[in-house]
Protein backbone atom coordinates (compact mmCIF):
# COMPACT_ATOMS: atom_id res chain seq x y z
CA UNK A 1 0.00 0.00 0.00
CA UNK A 2 1.30 3.19 -0.77
CA UNK A 3 0.42 6.65 1.54
CA UNK A 4 0.78 9.97 0.68
CA UNK A 5 1.70 12.02 3.90
CA UNK A 6 1.37 16.37 4.38
CA UNK A 7 2.87 17.56 7.39
CA UNK A 8 2.03 21.31 8.16
CA UNK A 9 1.55 21.74 12.22
CA UNK A 10 4.13 24.67 12.20
CA UNK A 11 7.11 26.21 10.43
CA UNK A 12 7.38 23.48 7.61
CA UNK A 13 5.71 22.32 5.23
CA UNK A 14 6.87 18.34 4.62
CA UNK A 15 4.96 16.39 1.67
CA UNK A 16 6.45 12.13 1.59
CA UNK A 17 4.91 9.35 0.03
CA UNK A 18 5.89 5.45 1.82
CA UNK A 19 5.23 2.13 1.71
CA UNK A 20 3.82 -0.63 4.02
CA UNK A 21 6.04 -3.40 2.53
CA UNK A 22 9.47 -0.36 1.16
CA UNK A 23 8.99 2.00 3.99
CA UNK A 24 10.00 5.60 2.63
CA UNK A 25 10.12 6.24 -0.94
CA UNK A 26 10.61 9.76 -1.24
CA UNK A 27 9.96 13.04 0.52
CA UNK A 28 10.06 16.46 -0.06
CA UNK A 29 10.51 19.43 2.30
CA UNK A 30 10.55 23.48 2.38
CA UNK A 31 11.23 25.18 5.63
CA UNK A 32 9.87 28.88 6.95
CA UNK A 33 12.73 29.69 8.73
CA UNK A 34 14.14 32.42 6.62
CA UNK A 35 10.79 33.95 6.21
CA UNK A 36 10.12 34.01 10.21
CA UNK A 37 13.73 34.62 10.97
CA UNK A 38 13.08 38.66 10.58
CA UNK A 39 9.91 38.58 13.48
CA UNK A 40 11.91 36.30 16.00
CA UNK A 41 9.89 33.72 15.70
CA UNK A 42 6.63 31.83 13.83
CA UNK A 43 3.81 34.25 12.96
CA UNK A 44 1.39 31.82 12.45
CA UNK A 45 -0.71 33.73 9.76
CA UNK A 46 2.44 34.07 7.66
CA UNK A 47 2.73 30.36 8.36
CA UNK A 48 -0.56 29.25 7.02
CA UNK A 49 -0.33 31.44 3.93
CA UNK A 50 2.89 29.74 3.29
CA UNK A 51 2.02 26.24 3.62
CA UNK A 52 -0.35 27.04 1.24
CA UNK A 53 1.69 28.44 -1.38
CA UNK A 54 4.45 25.20 -1.29
CA UNK A 55 1.86 22.11 -0.42
CA UNK A 56 0.93 21.42 -4.10
CA UNK A 57 4.64 21.89 -5.93
CA UNK A 58 5.58 19.89 -2.82
CA UNK A 59 3.15 16.86 -3.62
CA UNK A 60 4.03 17.10 -7.76
CA UNK A 61 8.23 17.33 -6.52
CA UNK A 62 7.33 14.38 -4.54
CA UNK A 63 5.36 12.19 -6.87
CA UNK A 64 8.08 12.90 -9.23
CA UNK A 65 10.89 11.73 -7.40
CA UNK A 66 9.06 8.41 -6.18
CA UNK A 67 7.88 8.06 -10.43
CA UNK A 68 4.80 7.52 -9.02
CA UNK A 69 1.27 9.13 -10.32
CA UNK A 70 -1.90 10.38 -8.30
CA UNK A 71 -4.03 7.15 -9.42
CA UNK A 72 -0.53 4.83 -7.48
CA UNK A 73 -1.39 6.51 -4.49
CA UNK A 74 -3.65 3.74 -2.24
CA UNK A 75 -4.13 6.14 1.04
CA UNK A 76 -3.86 9.79 2.37
CA UNK A 77 -2.19 10.69 5.97
CA UNK A 78 -1.53 14.10 7.46
CA UNK A 79 -0.66 15.69 10.92
CA UNK A 80 -3.72 16.04 12.77
CA UNK A 81 -2.35 18.21 15.32
CA UNK A 82 -0.80 19.01 18.09
CA UNK A 83 0.37 22.49 16.06
CA UNK A 84 -0.90 26.25 14.52
CA UNK A 85 -4.65 25.38 13.68
CA UNK A 86 -4.66 27.40 10.48
CA UNK A 87 -1.25 25.67 9.63
CA UNK A 88 -2.83 22.40 10.46
CA UNK A 89 -5.40 23.15 8.12
CA UNK A 90 -4.29 23.75 5.53
CA UNK A 91 -2.48 20.02 5.12
CA UNK A 92 -6.07 18.33 6.05
CA UNK A 93 -7.65 20.36 3.51
CA UNK A 94 -5.33 19.39 0.97
CA UNK A 95 -5.56 15.51 2.32
CA UNK A 96 -8.86 15.37 2.85
CA UNK A 97 -9.51 16.73 -0.76
CA UNK A 98 -7.17 14.04 -2.22
CA UNK A 99 -8.45 11.81 -0.41
CA UNK A 100 -12.58 12.72 -1.14
CA UNK A 101 -11.68 13.18 -4.76
CA UNK A 102 -9.90 10.04 -5.15
CA UNK A 103 -12.17 7.91 -3.21
CA UNK A 104 -9.31 6.72 -0.19
CA UNK A 105 -9.53 6.53 3.18
CA UNK A 106 -7.61 9.68 4.80
CA UNK A 107 -5.21 9.16 8.27
CA UNK A 108 -4.84 11.68 10.65
CA UNK A 109 -1.30 11.36 12.22
CA UNK A 110 -0.83 12.54 15.71
CA UNK A 111 2.11 14.88 15.30
CA UNK A 112 4.38 13.54 18.32
CA UNK A 113 3.41 9.80 16.89
CA UNK A 114 5.53 11.03 13.89
CA UNK A 115 8.35 12.03 15.89
CA UNK A 116 8.59 8.84 17.91
CA UNK A 117 8.37 7.07 15.33
CA UNK A 118 10.77 8.68 13.42
CA UNK A 119 14.11 6.55 14.21
CA UNK A 120 12.55 3.68 12.27
CA UNK A 121 13.85 5.47 9.64
CA UNK A 122 17.27 5.00 10.42
CA UNK A 123 19.77 1.81 10.04
CA UNK A 124 20.09 -0.08 12.18
CA UNK A 125 16.35 0.20 13.35
CA UNK A 126 15.67 -0.27 16.84
CA UNK A 127 13.63 -3.00 17.84
CA UNK A 128 9.99 -2.47 20.05
CA UNK A 129 10.27 -2.33 23.11
CA UNK A 130 12.32 1.38 23.85
CA UNK A 131 12.14 4.09 25.51
CA UNK A 132 11.48 7.79 23.68
CA UNK A 133 13.05 11.07 24.86
CA UNK A 134 10.43 12.64 22.56
CA UNK A 135 12.44 17.08 22.19
CA UNK A 136 11.22 19.16 20.29
CA UNK A 137 10.39 22.87 20.13
CA UNK A 138 6.32 22.14 21.97
CA UNK A 139 6.88 18.78 24.10
CA UNK A 140 9.21 17.33 26.50
CA UNK A 141 8.34 13.72 27.09
CA UNK A 142 10.18 10.38 28.12
CA UNK A 143 8.08 7.19 26.89
CA UNK A 144 8.01 3.37 27.23
CA UNK A 145 7.55 1.87 23.36
CA UNK A 146 5.97 -1.28 23.29
CA UNK A 147 5.24 -1.20 19.58
CA UNK A 148 3.15 0.87 17.28
CA UNK A 149 0.21 2.46 18.83
CA UNK A 150 1.43 1.06 22.59
CA UNK A 151 3.10 4.34 24.12
CA UNK A 152 3.28 4.97 28.39
CA UNK A 153 3.81 8.37 29.34
CA UNK A 154 7.20 8.05 32.07
CA UNK A 155 7.45 11.97 32.81
CA UNK A 156 7.21 15.20 30.77
CA UNK A 157 8.09 18.54 31.12
CA UNK A 158 5.99 20.42 33.85
CA UNK A 159 6.79 24.00 31.67
CA UNK A 160 9.26 24.83 28.96
CA UNK A 161 9.56 21.81 26.46
CA UNK A 162 13.54 21.67 26.20
CA UNK A 163 13.69 23.15 22.47
CA UNK A 164 11.50 25.94 23.94
CA UNK A 165 14.32 26.67 26.73
CA UNK A 166 17.03 26.86 23.77
CA UNK A 167 14.77 29.13 21.87
CA UNK A 168 14.22 31.59 24.63
CA UNK A 169 17.65 31.51 26.44
CA UNK A 170 18.90 32.46 22.71
CA UNK A 171 16.82 34.90 22.30
CA UNK A 172 17.48 36.85 25.55
CA UNK A 173 21.55 36.39 24.35
CA UNK A 174 20.65 38.06 20.93
CA UNK A 175 21.13 34.97 18.35
CA UNK A 176 18.06 35.12 16.24
CA UNK A 177 15.66 32.43 15.44
CA UNK A 178 15.32 29.47 15.84
CA UNK A 179 17.44 29.60 19.17
CA UNK A 180 17.99 26.15 18.78
CA UNK A 181 20.97 25.50 16.34
CA UNK A 182 22.46 28.77 16.90
CA UNK A 183 22.77 28.52 20.76
CA UNK A 184 24.13 25.46 19.57
CA UNK A 185 26.82 26.15 17.20
CA UNK A 186 28.52 28.93 19.38
CA UNK A 187 28.47 26.55 22.66
CA UNK A 188 31.00 24.29 20.65
CA UNK A 189 33.76 27.30 20.97
CA UNK A 190 32.42 27.87 24.43
CA UNK A 191 33.48 26.31 28.07
CA UNK A 192 30.37 24.71 29.39
CA UNK A 193 31.85 24.79 33.13
CA UNK A 194 32.43 29.13 33.41
CA UNK A 195 28.49 29.95 34.13
CA UNK A 196 27.14 27.79 36.79
CA UNK A 197 23.30 27.18 35.61
CA UNK A 198 20.76 25.23 37.81
CA UNK A 199 19.50 22.22 36.26
CA UNK A 200 16.29 21.67 38.08
CA UNK A 201 14.44 18.17 39.37
CA UNK A 202 17.92 16.98 38.18
CA UNK A 203 17.53 14.85 41.48
CA UNK A 204 14.07 14.30 41.59
CA UNK A 205 13.43 11.01 41.55
CA UNK A 206 10.46 11.25 38.91
CA UNK A 207 11.03 11.60 35.07
CA UNK A 208 9.69 15.19 35.35
CA UNK A 209 11.35 18.13 33.80
CA UNK A 210 10.83 21.66 34.57
CA UNK A 211 12.95 24.06 32.52
CA UNK A 212 10.81 27.86 32.60
CA UNK A 213 13.57 29.25 35.72
CA UNK A 214 16.27 28.13 33.18
CA UNK A 215 15.71 31.37 31.25
CA UNK A 216 15.43 33.28 34.27
CA UNK A 217 19.02 32.24 35.57
CA UNK A 218 20.57 33.21 32.12
CA UNK A 219 18.60 36.56 32.39
CA UNK A 220 19.88 37.10 35.44
CA UNK A 221 23.88 36.06 34.81
CA UNK A 222 23.43 37.89 31.75
CA UNK A 223 22.50 41.38 33.67
CA UNK A 224 25.45 40.91 36.17
CA UNK A 225 27.96 40.39 33.79
CA UNK A 226 26.92 43.35 31.56
CA UNK A 227 26.63 45.02 35.00
CA UNK A 228 30.18 44.38 36.17
CA UNK A 229 32.28 44.47 32.59
CA UNK A 230 29.61 46.11 30.13
CA UNK A 231 28.61 44.07 26.70
CA UNK A 232 29.91 40.15 26.42
CA UNK A 233 32.31 39.97 24.35
CA UNK A 234 32.40 37.26 22.12
CA UNK A 235 34.29 34.57 24.93
CA UNK A 236 31.80 35.45 27.70
CA UNK A 237 28.64 34.73 24.50
CA UNK A 238 30.08 31.75 23.96
CA UNK A 239 31.18 30.47 27.55
CA UNK A 240 27.20 31.72 28.16
CA UNK A 241 25.75 29.44 25.40
CA UNK A 242 27.95 26.36 26.28
CA UNK A 243 27.05 26.66 29.73
CA UNK A 244 23.20 26.79 29.08
CA UNK A 245 23.12 24.01 26.47
CA UNK A 246 25.33 21.78 29.00
CA UNK A 247 22.42 22.73 31.74
CA UNK A 248 19.45 21.45 29.17
CA UNK A 249 21.34 18.53 27.96
CA UNK A 250 22.91 17.45 31.56
CA UNK A 251 19.00 17.09 32.78
CA UNK A 252 17.67 15.41 29.92
CA UNK A 253 20.42 12.92 29.51
CA UNK A 254 20.19 11.91 33.54
CA UNK A 255 16.01 11.69 33.21
CA UNK A 256 16.58 9.92 29.86
CA UNK A 257 19.19 7.28 31.90
CA UNK A 258 16.34 7.04 35.08
CA UNK A 259 14.46 5.98 32.46
CA UNK A 260 16.32 3.23 30.80
CA UNK A 261 17.18 1.77 34.97
CA UNK A 262 13.65 1.96 35.63
CA UNK A 263 11.94 0.46 32.92
CA UNK A 264 15.12 -2.22 32.49
CA UNK A 265 15.29 -1.33 28.69
CA UNK A 266 18.11 -1.42 27.09
CA UNK A 267 17.27 0.70 23.42
CA UNK A 268 17.10 4.44 23.56
CA UNK A 269 15.61 6.79 21.01
CA UNK A 270 15.65 10.35 20.59
CA UNK A 271 13.28 12.30 18.59
CA UNK A 272 12.33 15.79 18.03
CA UNK A 273 14.14 19.12 16.82
CA UNK A 274 16.06 19.32 19.93
CA UNK A 275 17.50 14.87 18.97
CA UNK A 276 19.35 17.23 16.58
CA UNK A 277 21.80 18.23 19.04
CA UNK A 278 25.33 17.07 18.86
CA UNK A 279 26.49 17.47 22.66
CA UNK A 280 23.24 15.53 23.68
CA UNK A 281 23.98 12.67 21.11
CA UNK A 282 27.54 12.47 22.00
CA UNK A 283 26.16 12.43 25.58
CA UNK A 284 23.38 9.73 25.47
CA UNK A 285 26.04 7.62 23.16
CA UNK A 286 28.18 7.51 26.06
CA UNK A 287 25.28 6.86 28.79
CA UNK A 288 23.96 4.12 27.02
CA UNK A 289 27.22 2.26 26.08
CA UNK A 290 27.84 2.44 29.86
CA UNK A 291 24.43 0.70 30.22
CA UNK A 292 25.37 -1.75 27.55
CA UNK A 293 22.26 -0.43 25.59
CA UNK A 294 22.01 1.53 22.87
CA UNK A 295 21.10 4.91 21.67
CA UNK A 296 19.10 5.37 18.60
CA UNK A 297 18.61 8.63 16.47
CA UNK A 298 16.84 9.80 13.00
CA UNK A 299 18.57 10.77 10.33
CA UNK A 300 19.03 14.44 11.28
CA UNK A 301 17.00 15.74 8.34
CA UNK A 302 14.18 13.60 9.94
CA UNK A 303 14.87 15.23 13.42
CA UNK A 304 12.81 18.52 12.58
CA UNK A 305 9.53 18.54 11.29
CA UNK A 306 8.86 16.36 8.23
CA UNK A 307 6.72 14.73 6.11
CA UNK A 308 8.64 11.72 5.96
CA UNK A 309 7.76 10.73 9.47
CA UNK A 310 3.98 11.35 8.74
CA UNK A 311 3.59 9.07 5.86
CA UNK A 312 6.13 6.40 7.32
CA UNK A 313 3.67 6.65 10.94
CA UNK A 314 0.45 6.35 8.88
CA UNK A 315 2.20 3.17 6.95
CA UNK A 316 2.67 1.81 10.24
CA UNK A 317 -0.39 1.90 11.71
CA UNK A 318 -2.14 0.45 8.38
CA UNK A 319 0.71 -2.57 9.11
CA UNK A 320 -0.53 -2.71 12.88
CA UNK A 321 -3.99 -2.44 12.01
CA UNK A 322 -4.84 0.64 13.69
CA UNK A 323 -5.68 3.08 10.78
CA UNK A 324 -8.98 3.22 9.81
CA UNK A 325 -8.96 2.16 5.88
CA UNK A 326 -12.67 1.98 5.12
CA UNK A 327 -12.89 5.69 2.83
CA UNK A 328 -15.76 6.47 5.11
CA UNK A 329 -14.34 8.92 7.46
CA UNK A 330 -14.08 12.37 5.41
CA UNK A 331 -14.43 14.37 8.81
CA UNK A 332 -11.81 16.93 9.63
CA UNK A 333 -9.83 15.82 12.42
CA UNK A 334 -7.61 18.58 13.94
CA UNK A 335 -6.08 18.98 17.28
CA UNK A 336 -4.57 22.00 17.85
O1 LIG B 1 10.55 18.98 16.26
P1 LIG B 1 10.69 20.40 15.86
O2 LIG B 1 11.17 20.69 14.47
O3 LIG B 1 9.37 21.18 15.99
C1 LIG B 1 8.42 20.98 16.97
O4 LIG B 1 7.59 20.07 16.81
O5 LIG B 1 8.50 21.74 17.95
O6 LIG B 1 11.68 21.06 16.94
C2 LIG B 1 12.09 22.38 16.86
C3 LIG B 1 12.94 22.70 18.08
C4 LIG B 1 13.26 24.19 18.20
O7 LIG B 1 13.01 24.57 19.53
C5 LIG B 1 14.74 24.26 17.86
O8 LIG B 1 15.40 25.32 18.48
C6 LIG B 1 15.23 22.92 18.35
O9 LIG B 1 14.21 22.02 17.98
N1 LIG B 1 16.51 22.52 17.74
C7 LIG B 1 17.66 22.40 18.43
C8 LIG B 1 18.66 22.04 17.48
N2 LIG B 1 18.08 21.96 16.25
C9 LIG B 1 16.76 22.25 16.44
N3 LIG B 1 17.92 22.55 19.74
C10 LIG B 1 19.20 22.34 20.14
N4 LIG B 1 20.20 22.02 19.30
C11 LIG B 1 19.99 21.85 17.99
N5 LIG B 1 21.01 21.52 17.19
ZN1 LIG C 1 7.68 18.60 15.65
Amino acid sequence: MIIIGFESSCDETGVAVACTERGLLAHALHSQIAMHREYGGVVPELASRDHIQRILPLTAEVLQKAGLAMGDIDAVAYTAGPGLAGALLVGASVAQSFAWARGLPAIPIHHLEGHLLSPLLAQPRPEFPFVALLVSGGHTQLMRVDGVGHYELLGETLDDAAGEAFDKTAKLMGLGYPGGPALSLLAEKGDAARYDLPRPLLHSRDLDFSFSGLKTAVLTRLKSIEKESGPLDSTQQADLAASTEAAIVDVLAAKAIKAMKQTGLKSLVVAGGVGANRHLRAKLQAAMKGLGGEAFFPPLEFCTDNGAMIAFAAAERVKAGLADLSGDSHAFTVHP
